[in-house]
């Protein structure tokens, strides 16, 4: 792994001198972030080296280098589920690659179902902690002492600085954000009402099918992470029987203008 993760970074910096200090990772409908990115260099997945191929509808499947204002990024039009196929390792490669590029900090986004009163259809949360309900660790294994430790500690998977950083900037823009619990699940299937209250009770505020791994991983290399949520769905008795992925495109693209402000400004100032 840690040779395959060298080999693929060697390509991607024949190809591009560029030294990215933030990754970010795109969700479901959110992609045209790539759109506030004044752009150097395109990569498709497809043309990189040990690099896994994104299979969904929305999501496009390209490493995107350019500047946000002074800063350098490398964005991830795409991601990879662990749904589709991928196993952990798999889904995780892309976040072990931005490290040796250069990556510091990882922002994070998707869509999720929300279980909390106070959210609805188009709330932006803060994830401020999540609970791993994935049926596979990217972790497990033997341990790459050059990653990281064997046993990590999870006791900030979201920078508490660069979440409050994030609220200043939400509330200079008048962007209303929330913060929350999210806890990832395998999928693909939404959840059933009976899921949906479970994912309440074990005190989680959204639900989703990415995310944890990523972060988990970007930890493992000490990297800062950010995740921000999208609410597509709320799983409460009312409007579950209309949850679909068209659905959850539609509500994330009406978010998407005030997510893509704030990950900018974020990007810019922190
Ligand atoms: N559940 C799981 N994943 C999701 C949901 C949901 O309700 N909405 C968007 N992604």
């Amino acid at each position: 792994m840690w040779e395959q993760v060298q080999q693929t970074v060697k390509y991607i910096q024949e190809k591009t001198n560029f030294t990215p200090e933030y990754g970010v990772i795109l969700g479901s409908g959110l992609g045209s972030f790539t759109d506030d990115i004044a752009i150097e260099f395109t990569l498709p997945y497809d043309e990189i080296p040990n690099f896994p191929v994104s299979t969904v509808e929305g999501h496009k499947g390209a490493l995107v280098f350019g500047t946000i204002g002074t800063k350098k990024v490398v964005a991830m039009q795409g991601r990879f589920h662990f749904y589709e196929g991928y196993d952990m390792k798999q889904v995780t490669f892309p976040v072990r690659v931005m490290k040796y590029l250069g990556v510091q900090k990882l922002v994070v986004s998707n869509a999720s179902g929300g279980v909390k009163d106070s959210y609805h259809v188009g709330s932006i949360v803060l994830i401020k902690d999540h609970i791993n309900m994935m049926p596979e660790h990217p972790l497990r294994g033997k341990n790459e002492e050059r990653f990281g430790p064997r046993f990590l500690n999870m006791s900030e998977p979201y920078s508490r600085a660069m979440i409050s950083k994030a609220k200043e900037i939400a509330k200079d823009l008048n962007i209303e954000v929330q913060d929350g619990v999210y806890l990832g699940l395998q999928g693909p299937t939404f959840e059933t009402i009976s899921e949906y209250r479970m994912v309440k009770i074990l005190g989680a505020d959204c639900v989703g099918m990415s995310t944890v791994p990523e972060v988990i991983v970007a930890r493992h290399m000490d990297m800062e992470t950010f995740g921000i949520s999208v609410i597509t769905d709320m799983g409460n008795e009312d409007n579950i029987e209309t949850v679909s992925h068209a659905e959850v495109l539609e509500a994330a693209r009406k978010a998407e203008p005030h997510v893509r402000n704030l990950i900018k400004e974020l990007i810019k100032s922190y």
